[in-house]
């Protein structure tokens, strides 16, 4: 019943949704799904896109919103089991969820990686915690390890600017000041096999993607009758590309050293930008970004004010897509 990520999605159920949400962008799905019902959205992490789009989302879909950020508009919340809750934190989430469970028809977290621990992250302590105690639908608005949300939007996107047809997709990392969590970048690449995409990540040496996330995108590749490439030449991987989305993300071997990843990353900024020359070597190939963006540092300005990028109309298309997960989730008469 929990909206986590993709893993569980066949092909079908994904177009299915991307149809869906397609029919609320062209203005043909009027459906109230969630006339008389709230839902929760509790952020412990900032967001623009995610909550402004989760609540006008609930909102055209007849409901209403609740958001609450933990140790800010809500109590500081503990997930660990069996611990002695003598220390700052004054309310176990195997309360919380189930106390919002009485008033509202799903919980919707968003809950990042704090980059301090990656054995344990790669677990997504917290969305796990929400997961079990909930007796209402969770939705993944981002976690540790994936941000199902995004990529949907993603693949909607891609379809709705080239159509449904396989696409030569590359995923490359860019600098950026600080190391950044990996959930875009987990749920973009298991999204884009799963849809039988041609799939090219590239990043630097040390950058590799979770190995369990790595072999579970090449089944579902091979599953969808796609492909996965991994490369660490970045100029090789814009070759004939037809799509580029750039992502920044920290090394799992410095999380808890931010400096290190830091020092380490320095040699990669000249050469892993998005920029006008190495879009020169796509095949036409849109640019993506989940946004927020740091211009000129991931990307340029001439290629993200230029034609091929079409990050504001994958923003808006959260948007669609959230009402369609919502829809499919909640849409059923109780
Ligand atoms: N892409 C995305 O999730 O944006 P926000 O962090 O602003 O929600």
């Amino acid at each position: 019943m929990h909206f986590l990520n993709t893993t569980a999605f066949t092909l079908d159920e994904l177009s299915q949704l991307i149809d869906s949400a397609l029919r609320f962008k062209r203005g043909e799905d009027h459906s109230k799904p969630l006339a008389g019902k709230s839902v929760a959205l509790v952020f412990f992490n900032p967001s623009l896109r995610t909550r402004a789009s989760m609540q006008v989302g609930i909102y055209e879909l007849g409901g209403h919103a609740v958001v609450l950020e933990p140790g800010g508009t809500s109590w500081t919340l503990e997930q660990r089991e069996g611990v002695v809750m003598d220390g700052d934190k004054t309310e176990h989430v195997a309360e919380f969820v189930r106390v919002l469970g009485r008033y509202c028809a799903a919980i919707g977290v968003r809950t990042f990686a704090a980059l301090k621990n990656w054995g344990e992250e790669r677990t997504d302590p917290i969305l796990k915690a929400f997961a079990k105690y909930s007796e209402v639908p969770i939705i993944n608005l981002e976690s540790a390890m994936h941000h199902p949300c995004q990529a949907l939007a993603d693949m909607m996107t891609i379809q709705e600017k080239l159509g449904a047809a396989r696409r030569r997709v590359v995923l490359t990392w860019a600098w950026h000041p600080k190391p950044l969590p990996m959930a875009v970048p987990n749920s973009f690449a298991l999204a884009a096999a799963q849809m039988g995409h041609d799939l090219v990540i590239a990043h630097p040496a040390g950058y590799e993607l979770d190995e369990e996330l790595i072999e579970t995108v090449t089944r579902r590749a091979e599953a969808a009758r796609g492909g996965v490439q991994v490369t660490r030449n970045i100029d090789a991987a814009f070759d004939g590309a037809e799509v580029i989305y750039a992502k920044s993300w920290g090394a799992k071997q410095f999380y808890g050293s931010p400096e290190r990843d830091i020092a380490e990353r320095g040699q990669f900024r000249e050469k892993w930008i998005v920029d006008e020359q190495k879009m020169s070597r796509t095949k036409n190939a849109i640019f993506m970004h989940c946004l927020p963006v740091r211009r000129n540092v991931i990307v340029t300005d001439a290629v993200i004010d230029s034609t091929a990028s079409v990050v504001i109309d994958e923003a808006e298309n959260r948007l669609h897509m959230q009402k369609a997960i919502m829809a499919s989730l909640l849409g059923k008469e109780d």
